[in-house]
């Protein structure tokens, strides 16, 4: 069976099989979810899935995740619908990317006396 995991704020969406990760069926579609240890571990695959029904399978996440916030770890969810994703650092070719910056003032300049 195969699901559509469309990518919430976007048009975009993917194809993921009954059973495959969401992180493997994004791959296949050159969409990058960031990830490191793929065992539920690390969070850096955290991100939130808004809608649907998805499982761990096998794995039991070692984190705490806020399902009020509706977290996730996409390494090792699958789908068991069709679900709306998210995650702040996924990149998908030829989409703007959001870039986020902070910046600190070291200095101000008094215009007046320059
Ligand atoms: S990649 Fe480490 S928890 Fe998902």
């Amino acid at each position: 069976m195969t699901f559509k995991i469309k990518i919430h704020g976007t048009k975009h969406e993917f194809d993921c099989e009954e059973g495959e990760s969401l992180i493997d069926a994004a791959g296949r579609h050159n969409i990058d979810i960031p990830f490191s240890c793929q065992s539920g571990i690390c969070q850096t695959c955290k991100g939130h899935i808004h809608s649907g029904d998805y499982t761990y399978g096998d794995i039991e996440p070692m984190v705490e995740l806020n399902e009020s916030e509706a977290e996730a770890l996409l390494c090792c969810a699958q789908a068991k619908s069709d679900l709306v994703i998210s995650h702040p650092d996924l990149f998908i070719p030829g989409a703007p990317k959001t870039q986020h910056a902070t910046l600190t003032i070291l200095e101000k300049k008094n215009e007046m006396n320059s």
